[in-house]
């Protein structure tokens, strides 16, 4: 099977059987992880190139590191130190990349639509590594992988998402992909981070966590994005922690075996409190882990898709 796109641009843009095949391929790649398998042909004579324009510690390694492991020639680069701080475009940016013969980029922007926008002026696949406000599609991967992992299925899960729902790519990407797959979301944040199109995302959502993570099978927390607040959403972190932080007594309302999840990096302290992060059910590690397999997934497919 191909994808129908040449990149993978976001959840939106993927059908449920195109999710279901990139679980598949990266359950296959975690199987080679299981087994040390670190240095495999995969990805032999080709080149992948990571280009940040935020910062990142999780998705860029573990791109990196997902590139090395199947043996392509991978580069990165980061827009301080480049000529991006010269004034260059993204688009003179990325087509620099593309006849430079790379394969796939991997992009990080602060602007919704940035991958969409270079993808049409590129041969190489582009991936979404996280686009302002709007997608993540790599990490909704890893959280699916490590729901299915944890619960066998995701059809009919009760997924909770708690926080910052508004700034948040991750719960955007993530709503898209359990609505195709069958799941149930279910919303909970303050008013003023709730996304403004939530009655076009097909979700239920409440302004209390109580509501929202009653007998859920999952509960994501995000991180409160301080970089994208602008002034008077919310009262302070204090309050935030106070009424949406998940603790202990908080937990109890979902099901008892309910898995913890979080994107990283945690605020410690206000989206989790570190009792809660210290459960044996909360897969944060295997979140990570997960992302690894998953980007060699997307990885491999991209690249031989011709
Ligand atoms: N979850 C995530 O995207 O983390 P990084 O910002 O560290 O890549």
């Amino acid at each position: 099977m191909k994808l129908s796109s040449k990149d993978l641009l976001g959840m939106k843009e993927l059908s449920a059987e195109e999710i279901r095949y990139i679980l598949y391929q990266a359950e296959i790649m975690k199987q080679l992880l299981m087994q040390n398998a670190k240095k495999t042909p995969h990805l032999q004579g080709k080149t992948v190139v990571t280009l940040f324009y935020e910062n990142s510690t999780r998705t860029r390694m573990s791109f990196e590191l997902a590139s090395k492991y199947m043996s392509a020639n991978a580069a990165n680069m980061t827009a301080s130190g480049s000529s991006v701080q010269k004034g260059e475009s993204l688009i003179d940016t990325a087509r620099t990349l593309d006849v430079m013969g790379t394969d796939v980029i991997v992009i990080r922007h602060q602007m919704s639509g940035a991958p969409h926008l270079i993808a049409q002026h590129t041969n190489a696949a582009v991936v979404n590594a996280g686009d302002g406000m709007n997608e993540h599609p790599t990490q909704a991967l890893l959280d699916l992988l490590t729901m299915k992992e944890k619960k066998g299925k995701i059809e009919d899960l009760k997924v909770a998402i708690i926080g910052d729902v508004a700034h948040s790519r991750v719960a955007r990407s993530n709503i898209y992909a359990l609505n195709k797959l069958g799941a149930e979301v279910v919303l909970g944040a303050p008013a003023t981070l709730m996304p403004r199109d939530i009655s076009e995302l097909g979700v239920k959502a409440y302004e209390n966590v109580e509501t929202a993570i009653k007998d859920a099978d999952v509960v994501m927390c995000l991180r409160l994005q301080k970089e994208r607040q602008q002034s008077g959403l919310l009262p302070s972190m204090r309050e935030y922690s106070k009424f949406f932080g998940l603790n202990s007594e908080r937990l109890k309302l979902a099901k008892e075996d309910a898995l913890i999840m979080h994107p990283g990096p945690v605020n410690r302290g206000i989206e989790l409190c570190t009792e809660v992060m210290d459960l044996d059910r909360a897969v944060i590690d295997e979140q990570v882990t997960n992302g690894v397999a998953v980007r060699m997934a997307v990885l491999n497919i991209l690249a031989k898709r011709s």
